[in-house]
């Protein structure tokens, strides 16, 4: 298997340190302090799991925490007059030593300038991940070495500096899209959205990051690609396509929608999966609570006037204020609510008649991706069985689009019986396809796969439906439901498998 491993045998028996099973400990010895545990009014056994989770985050931090890193926390100092989309800094090459990208690709890392939901200039991190063989597209003739160019949105990874998907060791989405993009021959540059990864504005001033404000992370989005080209000219193509998944669903869409105005030159197009389309709406389909924790500091950064105990009651606000305090992301997240409501089914940490105040109004109406012009084309992604974006609020949103703006082209893709990450999987070929003829590769098939509505799917002026699944070989109850695989890093040879 690994050759090279057993020339070196020899090389190392002099040197021979005992192997340890994997893993034999988390690389942070993170404990919450007693005054941390009292302010959140937490047991002994939620502090023991808050812990846990917060170890296991911080073990897969690729560079360390983004505040003892440079690249995030010094910036130039064209960074307060730089304009949205101008490159800040470029990190030409990251050792991925640290990373659990596939072999054969390579990394980097940019700052870039972004604006805010109100239009406020804000310094945003971003990865870019490099293909070795680029994909065949229209730009890259004439011999020119250009991948083409997916700018990528992440999902939910929390909501503070340190859940930056950029020094995460699998870049947080992995094979979902980034990986499977990069080994098909794309270039990714994927932001950490403003107020992750660079922690600071050029004043000094934390970035709060406006969690589901979709129009400002569809800024992210499209400001990145524009500033990736920037920093790579000769490297990356002149056209770029905008893809995400839920978070980033709803930012891919909302990107669409903010194109009309930023005109960020060689734009393509859109791929929204699992999108989050009316903020509010969802928060009320998934029962507010969580919903509600994760937006009120989204909340705080629209509306001045607002405070945390608005939104959440004195246990909401402990357990929001803990999380910022440790930084705590998605795992942590997740353990400290689940552990609190499993404790307590009946404790209330929102004030669930927010979502009917005019300020929710309000947010839902300045953040809606959906019902709204675009520029097109765009593909949309759903699971029927998506128990984080539910079904038929997406079906509603490219309903209303598709009614109020019937000229542009939507194709809306919906795949029976498969959950929510899992639709990036399911529909893998469908929105590879859909890039090649963005890019204007491979037209006309050759892949011997149906195009574009032929043959099934209903349509309404451009708006093409799909269902996908029942040509599927096995039941759909056979087929895995989740993902239950995570990339770990490995210690030593004898690990990779
Ligand atoms: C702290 O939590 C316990 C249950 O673990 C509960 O009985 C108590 O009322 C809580 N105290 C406060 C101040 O919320
Ligand atoms: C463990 O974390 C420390 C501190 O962040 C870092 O210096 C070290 O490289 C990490 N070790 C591994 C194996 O990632
Ligand atoms: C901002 O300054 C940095 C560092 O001097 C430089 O690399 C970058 O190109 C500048 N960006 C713009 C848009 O001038
Ligand atoms: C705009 O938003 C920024 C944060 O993104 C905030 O600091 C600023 O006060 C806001 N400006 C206005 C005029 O609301
Ligand atoms: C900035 O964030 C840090 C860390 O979360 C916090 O300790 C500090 O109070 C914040 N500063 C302001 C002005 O909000
Ligand atoms: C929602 O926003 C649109 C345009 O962005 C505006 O025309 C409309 O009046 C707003 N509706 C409400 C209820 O604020
Ligand atoms: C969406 O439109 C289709 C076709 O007109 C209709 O059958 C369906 O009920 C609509 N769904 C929702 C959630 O609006």
């Amino acid at each position: 298997m690994r050759p090279l491993r057993l020339l070196a045998l020899a090389a190392l028996a002099s040197s021979q340190a005992l192997l340890k099973p994997q893993p034999s400990s988390f690389n942070s010895t993170f404990t919450l302090t007693a005054a941390q545990i009292a302010a959140a009014n937490l047991s002994a056994a939620v502090a023991n799991n808050v812990n846990v989770a917060a170890q296991f985050e911080r073990s897969n931090w690729a560079t360390g925490s983004v505040r003892d890193d440079p690249f995030y926390t010094s910036l130039p100092a064209n960074a307060s007059s730089a304009a949205a989309g101008a490159v800040l800094k470029v990190e030409a090459w990251t050792d991925t030593s640290r990373y659990t990208v596939p072999p054969t690709l390579a990394l980097s890392r940019i700052v870039y300038q972004s604006l805010t939901l109100n239009g406020t200039r804000v310094p945003v991190s971003a990865y870019v991940l490099w293909p070795y063989l680029p994909r065949r597209h229209r730009g890259g003739a004439g011999g020119r070495k250009t991948a083409p160019l997916v700018s990528w949105g992440h999902g939910t990874s929390g909501l503070f500096a340190e859940c930056a998907p950029s020094h995460i060791r699998n870049l947080w989405y992995q094979f979902s899209a980034p990986y499977a993009l990069a080994l098909a021959g794309y270039a990714v540059v994927g932001t950490d959205y403003a107020g992750m990864g660079v922690p600071f504005f050029p004043d000094g001033g934390n970035i709060t990051h406006q969690y589901i404000a979709s129009p400002a992370a569809g800024n992210d989005l499209l400001y990145a690609a524009q500033a990736a080209q920037a920093a790579f000219p000769d490297r990356l193509s002149k056209e770029f396509v905008v893809m995400g998944h839920s978070q980033g669903g709803g930012a891919a869409w909302a990107a669409a929608q903010q194109q009309l105005t930023a005109r960020v030159p060689g734009y393509l197009g859109t791929v929204a999966g699992s999108p989050v389309t009316n903020p509010i709406e969802l928060t009320v389909a998934l029962g507010n609570s969580l919903g509600l924790l994760l937006t009120a500091k989204s909340f705080l950064s629209v509306f001045g006037e607002l405070s945390l105990s608005d939104m959440l009651t004195p246990a909401g606000v402990a357990a929001v204020n803990l999380l910022d305090e440790i930084q705590g992301c998605n795992s942590v997240f997740n353990t400290l609510l689940g552990d609190l409501l499993a404790a307590d089914p009946r404790l209330a940490l929102t004030r669930d008649e927010f979502v009917s105040s005019p300020y929710a109004r309000l947010f839902g109406n300045l953040t809606l991706a959906g019902d709204r012009d675009f520029a097109g084309p765009m593909l949309v992604l759903q699971g029927t069985a998506d128990q984080n974006v539910p079904e038929p609020l997406t079906t509603e949103y490219v309903n209303k689009t598709c009614a109020a703006f019937p000229h542009h082209e939507l194709r809306y893709v919906r795949a029976s019986a498969v959950s929510h990450t899992p639709v990036m999987y399911a529909t893998q070929q469908i929105w590879m396809d859909w890039l090649d003829e963005r890019f204007g590769a491979g037209v006309g098939g050759g892949h011997g796969r149906r195009r574009d509505g032929e043959g099934f799917g209903r349509h309404t002026g451009r708006c093409i439906v799909q269902e996908i699944g029942s040509d599927a070989p096995q039941p759909l109850g056979h087929y895995q439901g989740g993902l239950n695989y995570f990339l770990e890093y490995s210690l030593d040879d004898y690990q990779v498998a």
